[in-house]
């Protein structure tokens, strides 16, 4: 039986993260890319305000992520990329286990093109963080990807989860990095944006989320969808516009 045959593939399923990739094979996927939650297990750090101000209280996020990130190392290819969601005080402490388990980093910002909330300064963009394993795949599609992707927020009125991403920029985190028939995982897959991504994109895909409410609307999302020809893909920027 070969890799591939052992992997749940093109399902999207309910559990938990640490545990699901605890079941996959070694070596046997092309890319993680996820939108982990950013405090858990600190749940309790927005109400946290009238508390002794310190960058420890983020320890149990470190404990956490440094378990994901040594599961990611095991079950990606050392062709694979393992490509994860951050914010400002998230950053700091998801970079660290990922700079010492992988081979090379680099930050990409998302550019939401919409202004939200914040005090002072309004949120505008969202971090990125992308590793490669030591033999890293690339594929040349001879499209340029900058590390500023400027893609429209989802509209709140057009979300299924509360921080739901667009696929299109989905779609820039996966096509530079893997291949057709390659294997998409996102172990914290939420209502399913980056399975939608990979489906469109012709990868396989693998979902777990811990929430039962949005694996099921995952599965309406990514699985209910025959039709792949409705979605148009967005125009990539000519190199003239991302010099400007
Ligand atoms: C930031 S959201 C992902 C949103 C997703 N990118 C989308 O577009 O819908 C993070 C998800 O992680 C899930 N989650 C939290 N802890 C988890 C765990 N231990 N294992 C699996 N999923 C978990 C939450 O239920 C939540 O849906």
């Amino acid at each position: 039986m070969s890799r591939k045959q052992t992997l749940p593939l093109d399902q999207i399923l309910h559990g938990d993260a640490l545990e699901f990739m605890a079941g996959l094979p070694a070596n046997s996927v092309d890319a993680i890319i996820t939108d982990p939650p950013f405090f858990m297990p600190a749940t309790h750090y927005q109400s946290r305000v009238s508390w002794q101000r310190n960058f420890a209280d983020l320890s149990p996020l470190k404990v956490f992520w440094t378990e994901v990130t040594k599961a990611a190392k095991r079950v990606l290819k050392k062709t694979g990329h393992f490509i994860v969601f951050s914010n400002c005080d998230s950053y700091p402490v998801f970079y660290e286990p990922m700079y010492n388990h992988f081979h090379k980093l680099t930050s990409i910002v998302w550019n939401k093109k919409h202004v939200g909330l914040g005090a002072i300064w309004r949120h505008q963009h969202e971090l990125i963080i992308a590793a490669r394993g030591e033999e890293y795949k690339h594929n040349q599609t001879g499209r340029l990807y900058a590390d500023v992707i400027s893609i429209k927020a989802t509209r709140s009125e057009n979300r299924d989860h509360p921080v739901e991403k667009p696929w299109q920029l989905l779609r820039f985190l996966i096509e530079p990095t893997t291949l057709e028939g390659d294997v998409v995982l996102d172990p914290f897959c939420g209502s399913g944006t980056t399975l939608l991504a990979a489906k469109i994109l012709k990868r396989h895909f693998i979902g777990v989320d811990l929430n039962e409410e949005y694996v099921k609307i995952a599965h309406r999302k990514v699985l209910g969808i025959s039709n792949l020809d409705q979605f148009q893909e967005p125009r990539i920027p000519t190199l003239q516009e991302l010099m400007e």
